[in-house]
């Protein structure tokens, strides 16, 4: 595997690789991240990934600092899933000046998640315009776990008309049901031990939308205070449209993802799950 810092070497090193799958990183990578690269193979003939922890996209009391970084560990990961590139710049390669260009996301960026995260998917989006620039993609791949940035980035692509296939994986799951997360690293054994009550609280609230259930508020605040009760800090539990992650319009047939954020500990974790079809039983 190749692995470039800079601008102009990624570039030289990209000519004439036929059509190029990338999968953008922040590293400390785990199955669902393998799960991608894989998935990445079936879409180029050349499979980028990069890691870059994006000072952009985190607020000042996020985590930047302490966030996992892993890369030894990272580049025999995606040796062994057979990536051909790696893009690891250092940030003065990424932004050798202070960025002043932004993308502004809509007003999805100002809920859920970017309520309690301001500036977190305009930070996402303008680093993602920037790498995609830069590696110039076929196809480019992201986890589901991270539900809301792959809809802003879908959309941003779209709008932007980017010549790029956006392509969402499945989130990965440990066998209690708990999304794999660079952030799990912040758990005690306790936590561990009780984090998978995130995965389970959506499941119910799944299981109930499939039943016919459409009091959405009802099951939402029960929903939060039955984690807050086992001890979680909840942001927002959520149920929303799958395209444009607004509020359910009519409760009928719709493709709907209920979405939660919640923090044990130190970890905020986040997690959803898609809900298809609303009269399933
Ligand atoms: O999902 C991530 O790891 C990051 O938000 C991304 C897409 C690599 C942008 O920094």
């Amino acid at each position: 595997m190749q692995i470039h810092a800079a601008i102009s070497d990624l570039r030289a090193a990209l000519q004439d690789r036929g059509r190029i799958a990338f999968v953008p990183t922040m590293g400390n990578l785990h199955a669902g991240h393998i799960a991608l690269m894989n998935e990445a193979r079936r879409h180029g003939d050349t499979v980028v990934a990069s890691i870059f922890v994006n000072r952009l996209q985190f607020g000042p009391n996020d985590d930047f600092d302490r966030y996992p970084r892993t890369f030894q560990a990272d580049c025999e990961q995606l040796i062994a899933a057979g990536v051909d590139l790696l893009f690891a710049p250092t940030e003065n390669d990424l932004y050798p000046e202070r960025q002043q260009y932004h993308v502004e996301p809509p007003d999805i960026q100002h809920q859920l998640d970017g309520e309690f995260r301001p500036g977190h998917f305009r930070g996402v989006a303008t680093v993602v315009l920037k790498l995609f620039n830069i590696v110039q993609p076929r196809t480019a791949l992201f986890g589901k776990k991270d539900y809301q940035q792959l809809m802003v980035l879908r959309n941003m692509t779209r709008q932007l008309a980017l010549p790029i296939n956006i392509v969402g994986g499945e989130t990965v799951r440990a066998d209690d049901g708990l999304a794999l997360s660079s952030r799990n690293a912040y758990l005690s054994a306790t936590q561990r031990a009780e984090a998978p009550r995130l995965y389970r609280t959506l499941s119910g609230i799944r299981q109930a939308v499939r039943a016919g259930d459409r009091d959405f508020a009802r099951l939402e605040s029960a929903a939060a205070a039955e984690l807050d009760r086992n001890g979680w800090q909840t942001d927002y539990v959520a149920i929303r449209e799958q395209s444009d992650l607004q509020r359910p319009r009519a409760p009928e047939n719709q493709a709907l993802v209920v979405l939660a954020a919640s923090r044990l500990g130190a970890a905020r974790l986040i997690d959803n799950l898609e809900i298809d079809a609303v009269n399933e039983h």
